[in-house]
């Protein structure tokens, strides 16, 4: 069913509501590289860990399923801009967004609401995706503004609380 089928588990997994992010690293020679992941979710509080899986359609598939670190940038709902970017292929990343590189030689993106920069402790091949999981070394707390969701292949703002 699941290869014959695509668009239906397409807009079955488009049910689940997901936030925003962006995952940076460094591969060789300290090269920084990201992309925009919407698998993103947390795993345990004690201690503090989370996943994310990476395809290997990404043109970076192979340094993030190697990195030893990498950081999680959740992003507001005014960083559409980010994640297309983030998403695109062909392109350098980086050029024209502001970051810096963190103590933890990782490269921070500024003005997101949440940047965790992660040790990786586990991965976990699962057909086209690395399921990666990570130890939170640091926590910071950037910009107060509304997350940005994904649903049904589109984004979306957060609504009232209920
Ligand atoms: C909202 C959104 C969420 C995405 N989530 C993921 C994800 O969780 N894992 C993944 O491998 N690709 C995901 N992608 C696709 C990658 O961002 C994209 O394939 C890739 O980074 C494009 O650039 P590249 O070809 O240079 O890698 C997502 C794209 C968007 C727009």
């Amino acid at each position: 069913m699941t290869s014959s089928q695509p668009d239906l588990i397409r807009s079955a997994f488009g049910r689940f509501a997901t936030g925003v992010t962006v995952v940076t690293t460094v591969g060789t020679n300290d090269r920084k590289v990201g992309m925009t992941a919407s698998s993103f979710n947390s795993v345990s509080l004690d201690p503090p860990m989370v996943l994310w899986s990476a395809g290997t359609q990404a043109s970076e598939y192979e340094v993030f399923a190697n990195c030893d670190k990498f950081a999680v940038h959740v992003l507001s709902e005014k960083q559409t801009d980010l994640s297309n970017r983030f998403a695109t292929p062909d392109i350098d990343k980086f050029e024209g967004v502001d970051w810096q590189l963190s103590s933890n030689n990782l490269p921070v993106l500024s003005d997101c609401p949440l940047c965790l920069q992660c040790e990786t402790v586990a991965s976990h091949q699962a057909s086209d995706h690395k399921i990666i999981i990570g130890l939170v070394i640091d926590v910071d707390f950037g910009s107060e503004e509304p997350p940005l969701l994904y649903y049904g292949s589109a984004y979306h703002k957060l609504g009232d609380s209920i």
